[in-house]
């Protein structure tokens, strides 16, 4: 008996050996490769990921870039994240080859979990039918399709006032901005107005929202299984609203421009193919995820922007109530007057400069190459990070000081200001999310003035940057 339990245990031992030999030998062999980018590969499975993830649960997530930057004096280094060997792009030149390199040395590349909660959505891009998908895009998120849409923005812009915002002495920012943006898309991408309506996608959409930003561990019960769970949900619900809306166009109900799904059934791509229904709940799912926690963490840091900085506030307060004031009473905002936010715009850009929603992104080399005179694998993923330029004092001369005329004139240089990213895959809700912050902004400067209650409020980026207690302010409303 004795025996057996040596015999099992030696077994137990030996395998654990080989696995762990096994692992360190693969985490080696991915950097045997010559002339790779300076760097450290960190442990094997987990990499550098904890120091990649930390700095910004710290608030931080510039120093990861930064102290590598440093340290490997190179506008490259290469590191391991999330179990994958990667190498970080970094300065305008970065950016520039990685966004203008896409499907030719490079492709987009998301985590796994994400794959997993979206199993055919656009993320996955190497897909043909996603490709064909991000052509049609843009159609429906132009400038030119979204004039029609002010208005309603203005509407819903000032009903969320009305019962957020307005008789309160106390506010707290985050999760009422969240709300915003929300009850926008649920409007404008799918004419549902009913608070009580956007209310049931809500609490789906925040599962959906942690799942994909937690440790992809498919058991019952945990935050990525809620995740799923969600997803599977949300997509069935927009599957009844498509099928309906069909019937509703069909008969006459429902008009062709009332909203993007109207646009999305009624559009064909250039071989007079349109979108199946599954196609669609994706697309929609995929807008409701990219613009909705981005657009409201821009608008919660301009809200924190603007109370610390009172000239500014006063400047973004003065082009407001001028366009305020020249309108009849009850009108609503239009294209013209959008086009008068010129000083607002660039606050907002200045913001996002000091605190981009989106930190950066992910590529896979599709081939071995080289960049900057160091070879990259194929299969390698590649990050660019916004911060890598935005707080970089070649592309932003003193880059901590808050400046909206750095976008004047010109602006700055290319590749230099990436919130949105840039070349063909540029966030195609760039105009739409400009747009919603210019209501967002008009309607609360018009409103209040407000003070933060928690001056020294902690900055937590996981992986959107968000203060930590959700930024209570006080208002002060501006006498009528
Ligand atoms: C301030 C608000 C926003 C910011 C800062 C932002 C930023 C970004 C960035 C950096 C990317 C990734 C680009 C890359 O992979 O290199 C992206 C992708 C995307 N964004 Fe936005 N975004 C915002 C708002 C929106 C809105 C309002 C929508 C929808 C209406 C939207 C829809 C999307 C979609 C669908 C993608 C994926 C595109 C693809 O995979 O090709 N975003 N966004």
């Amino acid at each position: 008996m004795e025996h057996f339990y040596l015999s099992l245990l030696l077994l137990f031992v030996s395998f654990v050996t080989l696995s762990l030999f096994l692992l360190f030998y693969r985490h080696k062999s991915n950097y045997s490769a010559p002339n790779l980018p300076p760097g450290k590969p960190g442990l094997p499975l987990v990499g550098e990921s904890l120091e990649f993830l930390s700095t910004g649960w710290k608030g931080h997530p510039e120093k990861f870039i930064f102290d590598r930057i440093a340290k490997y004096s190179s506008q490259v280094f290469k590191t391991n994240l999330l179990g994958e060997p990667a190498a970080v792009f970094c300065g305008a030149a970065g950016n520039k080859f990685l966004f203008s390199n896409e499907n030719k040395l490079v492709t987009a590349w998301w985590p796994s979990s994400v794959d997993k909660i979206f199993p055919s959505s656009l993320q996955t891009s190497s897909k043909e039918e996603s490709k064909k998908m991000r052509k049609l895009l843009p159609q429906f998120l132009k400038p030119e399709a979204l004039q029609r849409y002010i208005g309603i923005m203005d509407t819903i812009a000032q009903r969320h006032f009305a019962s957020g915002w307005e008789n309160k002495d106390e506010v707290v920012v985050f999760p009422l901005a969240k709300r915003f943006t929300f009850w926008l898309a649920c409007r404008l991408f799918l004419s549902i107005e009913d608070p009580n309506h956007v209310a049931k996608f809500e609490a789906p959409f925040n599962l959906l929202a942690s799942g994909i930003i937690s440790l992809p561990i498919d058991l019952p019960g945990t935050p990525f299984n809620r995740g799923i769970k969600a997803s599977n949900f949300i997509r069935k619900e927009l599957s009844k609203i498509i099928k309906q809306r069909k019937v509703d166009l069909a008969e006459g109900k429902a008009s062709p421009t009332q909203d993007i799904l109207s646009h999305m059934l009624l559009t064909s791509d250039e071989n007079g193919q349109f979108m199946n229904e599954l196609d669609i709940a994706d697309k929609i799912l995929g807008l409701l995820i990219g613009g909705h926690d981005t657009a409201s963490a821009a608008c919660t840091f301009i809200v924190k922007y603007l109370a610390e900085l009172p000239h500014i506030y006063e400047e973004v307060y003065k082009e407001q109530i001028e366009i305020a004031n020249s309108k009849a009473p009850g009108e609503l905002l239009n294209w013209d007057d959008i086009q008068k936010m010129k000083y607002s715009w660039n606050v907002a850009c200045e913001v996002m400069r000091l605190a981009p929603p989106l930190q950066g992104a992910f590529r896979e080399a599709i081939n071995d190459f080289i960049f900057n005179g160091f070879s990259i694998p194929k299969g390698w993923k590649l990050y660019w990070s916004a911060n890598s330029t935005h707080r970089n004092p070649e592309c932003f001369p003193e880059p901590l000081k808050f400046d909206p005329s750095r976008f004047e004139g010109n602006g700055p240089a290319p590749y230099t200001f990436v919130p949105f990213g840039g070349g063909p895959r540029m966030c195609p809700g760039k105009e739409y999310a400009r747009l919603e912050i210019l209501v967002f902004m008009h309607n609360l400067v018009k409103r209040f003035k407000w003070e933060k209650l928690l001056p020294d409020e902690k900055i937590i980026v996981d992986p959107m940057p968000m203060p930590a207690k959700g930024l209570p302010v006080h208002l002060y409303p501006h006498k009528a």
